[in-house]
């Protein structure tokens, strides 16, 4: 028996590079090793996207292309679009009867977001019930490893804490999940500030190639580095974050990192070494997201199967709650 992985991701429209190396090429080794359920949180996104709900289907048809594209393969892991699940407002609605409101007061992720997205109304009863949503989505497969970035620990830790005050209630249910912690590499978006589409500054994993090589080409450096003869310091150069996380031959990294403190090489060689990793990683990928687009039945197949899954398991833990509250059914 393998053990079982949960992880969502909300769907924000297409995935950039940041999202490869940080949540993506981890979840594709995953599903070698583990029985991965992988879930497009469109829930979740409705929780602080309520006012315009317009794009979240296309949003979800990127996300689904780019994971498959990026190669989480249905035949070994469960993808699925979580409306499509309804046990997750159901499990929800079961959990949210036990967690304190203190709890959710107090989680450091709801101060941050409701601080900082002031073009935002976050105030609703929704969305201080954020975690209670996240815990459901992995309580409901008893998923002993969530695989998520440092942004999520308080999450995973809310997730524990509920699911120990749910069993203390109803009897043990809930195994306590572990974080599988993804080390996140820093990935710099154009401006030098961290990949994200919100700052419009991502290197898409769709992104046309030639227009990838004229965003990297523009890129700022090492902002001391005004002339070709002066040396550069790629410690603070984003581009150089960048060439180390997409760069994976260290010889090569050693050469450019010498030759850029030395001034032997200037900035567009570094570039164009980086350019050709990216464009050999990114050709096959692309090539199965066309693939993807233009096969539009399958997707729905791949969701419809991956549902189907995950219900197996969902109406058999909800079936577990129901008995253990003692509903009537
Ligand atoms: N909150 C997560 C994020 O913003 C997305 C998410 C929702 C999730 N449910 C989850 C992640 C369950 C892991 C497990 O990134």
């Amino acid at each position: 028996m393998k053990e079982r992985v949960f992880s969502g991701m909300r769907p924000t429209g297409k995935l950039h590079l940041g999202h490869l190396a940080g949540a993506l090429t981890n979840w594709v080794k995953l599903q070698d090793e583990y029985e991965c359920f992988y879930s497009i949180v469109d829930w979740h996104a409705l929780m602080s996207e309520y006012a315009d709900s317009g794009q979240i289907r296309s949003n979800c048809r990127e996300v689904i292309l780019d994971w498959l594209a990026s190669g989480l393969d249905p035949e070994k892991c469960s993808i699925f679009v979580q409306s499509m699940v309804p046990q997750h407002t159901e499990i929800h609605l079961a959990l949210s009867m036990i967690t304190p409101l203190g709890w959710l007061e107090r989680c450091p992720t709801y101060k941050d977001q409701i601080r900082n997205m002031q073009n935002k109304d976050l105030g609703t009863y929704a969305f201080l019930g954020y975690p209670v949503l996240m815990a459901g989505d992995i309580l409901l497969y008893k998923a002993s490893r969530v695989p998520v970035g440092e942004d999520q620990s308080a999450h995973l830790e809310l997730t524990r804490e509920i699911a120990r005050r749910f069993n203390y209630f109803y009897g043990p249910i809930f195994p306590e999940p572990e974080t599988l912690l993804t080390p996140t590499p820093k990935v710099p978006g154009t401006d030098g500030r961290k990949m994200s589409k919100s700052y419009g500054n991502s290197l898409n994993i769709s992104e046309d190639l030639k227009e990838l090589w004229e965003k990297l080409r523009t890129m700022k450096t090492d902002p001391q580095r005004e002339r070709r003869k002066d040396p550069g310091n790629p410690d603070v150069c984003p581009v150089w974050d960048i060439q180390k996380v997409f760069n994976p031959d260290l010889e090569e990294r050693e050469r450019l990192e010498n030759g850029c403190r030395t001034a032997e090489i200037g900035c567009i060689e570094c570039k164009k070494a980086l350019f050709a990793h990216l464009e050999k990683l990114l050709i096959p990928i692309q090539q199965r997201r066309r693939y993807f687009e233009q096969h539009g039945d399958e997707l729905g197949d791949i969701l419809r199967e991956g549902a189907r899954r995950a219900k197996v398991v969902a109406e058999g833990t909800i079936d577990e709650i129901v008995q253990a509250i003692g509903l009537f059914r």
